[in-house]
């Protein structure tokens, strides 16, 4: 065989060699369920049991903590404790209206958006919902 027919039946290969690869993924695609975000509503507690301007520690569904904040009548917030700097735990500071870390005095606003220190990112959130006097935290998971 000479090199000129190796070369030829080489290059006849490629489009045989990419289709194959198409049909692999294709079918590892199919045989493999892709993973979906899972979002559950979980009621927390009554909104008579967190005044206007107090905080309440809560833990999500994988154990991390999480503090629950009623900046308002109608308005609760919930962020995660563990600040995004060194992840000391913050608290909220009342009088203030804003999350406090006491390790390198990182401040958050009520909306866990960074106003003072060295945290480089904004505290986790998490959407909440009010519904006839219940609170309802969303916490997002994954489906394996
Ligand atoms: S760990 Fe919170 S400011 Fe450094």
């Amino acid at each position: 065989m000479k090199r000129r027919d190796v070369l030829r039946n080489l290059l006849a290969f490629i489009p045989l060699g990419t289709a194959f690869a198409g049909i692999t993924t294709m079918g590892i695609r199919f045989i493999t369920p892709r993973r979906r975000d899972l979002t559950r509503r979980i009621f927390a507690m009554h909104l008579e049991e967190l005044p206007v301007n107090t905080s309440r520690k809560l833990t999500d569904l994988r154990g991390k903590d999480l503090v629950l904040v009623r900046t308002g009548e109608h308005e609760v917030k919930a962020m995660s404790t563990v600040c995004t700097h060194l992840g000391c735990t913050v608290h909220w500071e009342k009088d203030r209206q804003e999350f406090y870390c006491p390790c390198h005095a990182g401040r958050f606003d009520k909306d866990g958006n960074v106003l003072a220190g060295p945290p480089p990112a904004p505290l986790d959130t998490y959407h909440t919902e009010i519904q006839e006097d219940n609170i309802f935290i969303y916490f997002k998971d994954k489906e394996s």
